[in-house]
């Protein structure tokens, strides 16, 4: 079993929505519980028992490569059995709706539903409307929750702690769920983040957000201890924000010439899937300070430890 760190602490949260309504606490917390789960994938026999008999449904109205394989895993290394639902391959084409399809689901007595969807809001509208606890993994650009978990447990594992950090998040951060998971895990655990990228690809209302701004990269990159840089999502783009993708990369992307200018041990990020040579280039990707596949790994344990938790607190009743 995962030891967890013992503080006086209950988890009561069956869903996991986003990181907006957590506490610097709470999300200490399930970062604390990811640490016990890390040591789980270096045995031998990479089980462990706390989620047997129960069952995890992948519910995945979009493609995805990290989030998906990441989950499965996690169910079962904690010995959960998983149903792999895709759009693509399902009922979703004759007409069935979401909460058909996962109160059919339900009806097969699952236990867990991990829910990706292009429109923000449709985990919180499920965790209304079934009984399986809910868990985010991305909805439209509201919040990708264990994305932002696995940031900041990547951050903290390898520079201590957040506190006191400068964190720049740069590129299409309007249509991106990952800076504002990010942000929102990265602000209450005492980062200062900036926010960069053309005005037209910055959310709106973005002075009301507990960030900065910055419209030029060469501003930030000699200040800032994390760099995460962001795919532009193409898929949620409506119109042209930038005059060219070679622009957008003279002004925006992450270059060998530019890395020249950032502190020696400045930590480059990037959710994945990465467009390399648009938001980054190949050497900065696969180089020194690339943490990108280190994400991935420590995702797992993170995943693990919602899983989890969620479990738990239904177990308990919450
Ligand atoms: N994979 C992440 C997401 O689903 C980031 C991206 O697709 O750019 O939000
Ligand atoms: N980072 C991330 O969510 O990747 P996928 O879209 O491949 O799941």
């Amino acid at each position: 079993m995962a030891a967890r760190k013992s503080k006086q602490f209950e988890w009561s949260h069956k869903h996991l929505l986003g990181l907006r309504e957590l506490t610097a606490e709470e999300i200490s917390f399930i970062l604390d519980t990811a640490v016990g789960f890390e040591q789980v994938s270096t045995r031998s026999v990479k089980k462990a028992p706390p989620l047997r008999g129960k069952v995890v449904v992948n519910l995945f109205f979009e493609d995805s490569t990290r989030t998906r394989n990441s989950f499965a895993l996690a169910a079962g290394r904690l010995s959960a059995d998983i149903i792999e639902f895709t759009k693509k391959d399902s009922s979703v084409s004759k007409g069935e709706t979401l909460l058909d399809t996962a109160r059919n689901l339900e009806a097969m007595g699952i236990d867990i539903v991990v829910v990706r969807h292009s429109a923000g809001g449709a985990p919180k509208f499920l965790s209304r409307n079934i009984n399986a606890c809910v868990v985010n993994a991305g909805d439209g650009f509201c919040e990708h929750p264990t994305q932002g978990l696995l940031d900041v447990y990547t951050i903290r594992k390898i520079k201590g702690t957040l506190d006191g950090l400068k964190i720049a998040i740069v590129g299409d951060v309007a249509h991106s769920r990952v800076a504002r998971s990010d942000m929102w895990a990265m602000n209450k655990l005492g980062a200062e983040v900036t926010f960069v990228g053309p005005p037209t690809l910055m959310p709106a209302r973005v002075d009301e957000l507990p960030v900065k701004v910055s419209y030029c990269l060469d501003d930030v990159i000699d200040k800032v201890d994390v760099i995460n840089m962001l795919r532009i999502q193409f898929e949620r783009l409506g119109g042209n924000p930038f005059p060219s993708i070679r622009e957008y990369s003279h002004y925006f992307g992450l270059t060998v010439e530019r890395m020249k200018r950032a502190k020696s041990d400045i930590l480059v990020m990037h959710p994945g899937p990465i467009n390399r040579g648009l938001e980054i280039e190949s050497e900065v990707a696969d180089g020194k300070n690339s943490v990108i596949l280190e994400q991935v790994t420590n995702g797992l344990a993170v995943r693990m430890a919602v899983l989890f938790l969620v479990n738990q607190a239904a177990a308990q009743g919450n």
